[in-house]
């Protein structure tokens, strides 16, 4: 198969359930892989890399958005976005930034390990009785969509009265990272005001009534004298905390227990704590990432031998690195105990995910209390994949847990 192909394949729904095939496809052709003159697509695992790390490959941003979809501005998702620091650039990316990480701290992450921890065994009891008597329950329903939110929720601030109502807009909002057509749009603008007005509201109370929590001290980062993030800096970045931390961490946790339903050995291992929590969550980063591809803007440079401009598009396909064969060893084998991780799953460079930490941590909490508290956890019917190629993972994942 010649790129093109492969890449008509991937853009199938059978290529978007299993792309691993035509990533290895794609690895056959050379690390990067010149599309047309303007498309280029790298897959090796260096070069997404150096791309990633290289600060003259920029996001899209304003600038570009102007140029390639001039209607942005008549659409409430992009006057947010534009703001987010995932659609920044130099300089204004590092003010934002700097800003969010004062405040979005390690400290804070590995404090909400006891929250965490307390959260996801409430819904493992909710699990329990709902297949005690055998019958099956819907993991992603109720585990996986359940904990990352409910834990941006309480990283943010918002009370628990209110969060039932964010699984839903928080999951339109996120139509935004697929969106294939316009279609989708009013949807995503809905979601967009929605979200936007709520935490407009919630900063006011917390401006008045300050909690300790990430929207209360960003306030008081923003307000105090030295402070360089705007209102709608703030509000905005808010919204990308939410749409980006909840459905990515969802998948995170389903693509993890479909590998260990698949490889039942590993059950025993990880809920024992014989297989360090932390490095399965490594290799489930890897081997199925919840993140498969991201892309930036080109200049005048070369990534490996191939030559790309300004007016190059570059796509970083993450979920082909993470099985470069150059890179691991067995590339295709899921093995948490091999000593070559490192993962591009939250990517690099000025952009790495802020939230990896606390992504991790979720993992880290929820795979071991998952699998030790069901030994016997087995599939009970077919799986469904979502049908998205940026953001993999799974809609339903019916299990059996007694
Ligand atoms: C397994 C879960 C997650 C994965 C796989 C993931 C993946 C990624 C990736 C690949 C990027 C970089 C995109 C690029 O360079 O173009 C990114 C950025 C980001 N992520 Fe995550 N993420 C996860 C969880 C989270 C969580 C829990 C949060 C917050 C609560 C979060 C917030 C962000 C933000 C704000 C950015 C933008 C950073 C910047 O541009 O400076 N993510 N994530």
């Amino acid at each position: 198969m010649d790129a093109a192909q492969i890449l008509a394949a991937l853009g199938t729904p059978e290529g978007r359930t299993d792309p691993y095939p035509l990533y290895a496809a794609l690895h056959e052709l050379g690390e990067v892989i010149k599309l047309s003159e303007h498309d280029v697509l790298v897959v090796g695992y260096d070069d997404i890399n150096l791309v990633l790390r290289d600060p003259g490959f920029l996001v899209t941003d304003e600038v570009t958005l102007d140029e390639g979809f001039p209607a942005w501005r008549d659409n409430p998702v992009f006057l947010q976005s534009v703001d987010w620091i995932l659609n920044l650039n130099a300089p204004r990316h590092a003010r934002i930034r700097s800003l969010l990480a004062k405040t979005f701290t390690a400290r804070r992450v590995v404090g909400m390990r006891p929250a965490i921890e307390a959260m996801a065994d409430d819904l493992l009891d909710a699990m329990a009785d709902r297949g005690a008597n055998g019958s099956a329950v819907e993991f992603m329903q109720d585990f996986a969509y359940l904990l990352p939110v409910t834990v941006i929720c309480e990283l943010i601030g918002i009370p628990d009265s209110d969060r039932a109502g964010f699984r839903p807009l928080a999951r339109d909002l996120a139509g935004i990272f697929e969106m294939h057509d316009l279609e989708a749009l009013p949807r995503i603008n809905a979601a967009a005001v929605e979200l936007l007005s709520y935490f407009t509201d919630l900063a006011a109370l917390r401006r008045s009534d300050p909690r300790g929590d990430l929207l209360s001290d960003l306030l008081a980062v923003s307000d105090a004298a030295d402070g360089r993030l705007t209102d709608a800096e703030l509000l905005h970045n808010m919204t990308l905390l939410l749409v980006a931390g909840f459905e990515t961490t969802t998948n995170l946790l389903g693509n993890g227990l479909q590998i260990v339903l698949d490889r039942p050995e590993y059950v025993e291992g990880v809920g024992a704590g014989s297989v360090p929590p932390a490095a399965f969550v490594e290799e489930v980063l890897r081997f199925d990432s919840p993140v498969q591809l991201t892309s930036r803007h080109g200049y005048d440079t070369t990534i490996s031998d191939v030559a790309v401009s300004a007016q190059s598009e570059v796509v970083l396909l993450l979920g082909a690195g993470n099985r470069d064969p150059r890179r691991f060893a067995n590339a295709l084998s899921f093995d948490p105990a091999r000593g070559d991780g490192g993962p591009l799953s939250f990517g690099g460079g000025a952009h790495f995910c802020i939230g990896a930490a606390l992504a991790r941590l979720e993992g880290a909490v929820a795979f071991p209390r998952l699998f030790g508290r069901f030994p016997k956890i087995a599939p009970a019917g077919e799986p469904t994949r979502r049908d998205t190629l940026l953001l993999r993972g799974f809609d339903t994942l019916p299990v059996s847990v007694a």
